[in-house]
């Protein structure tokens, strides 16, 4: 049973909590929080220590194969830096919230220092960790779509949070990017337009336009002001465009449709693999993480690692950058 400490007891950080708890080779064996209230509550729901700093719970001298640093921050990435620096320092494997951080440097420090120990280090990047997802890459690596021409996406949720200009593009879009990454490979160059939504004072609608190191062109539509109840706006919609067909994801798992072009037979899955809604990536994804744990995986084959999380964050600054200089942006 692999011992498992969490970093930030805050939503996120319980529902990890709960999805080790779920998962039957882990077991929550630490809970930290610097709020101590919170550390105690989930320590009492976990029925396992709690502690209200990082440093405090690696002198205690429990055993842990593992942590979840669930901390927030400045746009939703400003804290976990120093948890994820201390876990690793200690040999512990993390995996992570999205955004890596908010900031480069420190999300190259976290990066580099895990490859230094050779520490699996990864990210919740949950919106990959679909069974949709999954057949769709399959379908992609066996041909069935030819050579990929256009990778479309659009991500958007009600966010009334006016906390940065940028806290739009850099909380919401690590998992948009990744998953276009994910069928499309390294980004190469970034152009993108933003747009106050009405009454706001951030950049909460965006377009970007990417250009793979393939070839293949890309397309993020993106908001804070998009999102409306229930399904006729969604939460996101990929679109992955071939010579011989199209696939298209709706919402991260609900819906997998794969088109070809010269036939008018499509075939549609709805909740492949049974997954209901957006809120089950969740224990897929660490559910991956534990595998990945317990395989022995190498660090730089871990699913959804620290070093993908980066590279969506780099397609982030690039974006933030081409709208302030009105420059295409060479990454
Ligand atoms: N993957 C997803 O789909 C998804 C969805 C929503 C939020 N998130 C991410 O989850 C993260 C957490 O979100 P939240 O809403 O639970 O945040 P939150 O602010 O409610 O909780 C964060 C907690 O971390 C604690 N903390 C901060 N620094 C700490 C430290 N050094 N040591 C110990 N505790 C520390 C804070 O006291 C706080 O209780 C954010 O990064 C957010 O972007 C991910």
């Amino acid at each position: 049973m692999l011992q498992i400490a969490i970093v930030g007891l805050g939503g996120i950080g319980n529902n990890h909590a709960r999805c080790y708890r779920n998962n039957p080779h882990t077991k929550v064996a630490a809970v930290c929080d610097l709020i101590p209230e919170r550390a105690d509550k989930a320590a009492a729901e976990f029925e396992c220590p709690a502690f209200y700093s990082v440093a405090e719970m690696l002198a205690a001298g429990l055993k842990l194969d593992a942590a979840s640093v669930c901390t927030a921050g400045e746009e939703n990435g400003g804290d976990h830096c120093k948890p994820t620096l201390e876990l690793l320092e200690a040999a512990i494997p993390v995996l992570g919230e999205k955004p890596i951080s908010n900031r480069i440097d420190e999300a190259r420090r976290m990066v580099q220092t895990a490859r230094q120990k050779n520490l699996p280090y990864a990210i919740n990047l949950n919106h990959r960790f679909t069974p949709a997802a999954a057949r769709a890459r399959q379908w992609l690596d066996e041909g069935r779509l030819g050579p990929v021409n256009f990778i479309n996406m659009f991500m958007w949720i009600t966010n009334r949070n006016e906390s940065s200009p940028h806290f739009h593009m850099r909380a919401l879009h690590p998992h948009s990017i990744d998953v276009m990454r994910y069928f499309g490979g390294e980004v190469a160059r970034v152009h993108a337009f933003f747009k106050k939504g009405e009454g706001r004072s951030i950049w909460s609608n965006v377009h970007v336009n990417m250009l793979f190191a393939d070839g293949t062109l890309g397309h993020l539509m993106g908001s804070y002001d998009g999102g409306g109840p229930g399904s006729p706006w969604g939460l996101e919609r990929l679109e992955v465009v071939g010579s011989k067909a199209k696939m298209v994801i709706e919402d991260a798992c609900e819906r997998l449709i794969f088109s070809p072009r010269f036939d008018l037979q499509q075939e549609a899955y709805d909740h492949p693999g049974n997954m209901k809604s957006f809120g089950d990536t969740f224990q897929s994804r660490i559910d991956a993480w534990i595998d990945d744990l317990r395989n022995g995986t190498p660090p730089d084959r871990v699913e959804g690692k620290g070093a993908d999380a980066l590279a969506a964050q780099l397609v982030i600054e690039a974006a933030i950058e081409s709208w302030e200089t009105g420059k295409v942006i060479d990454l």
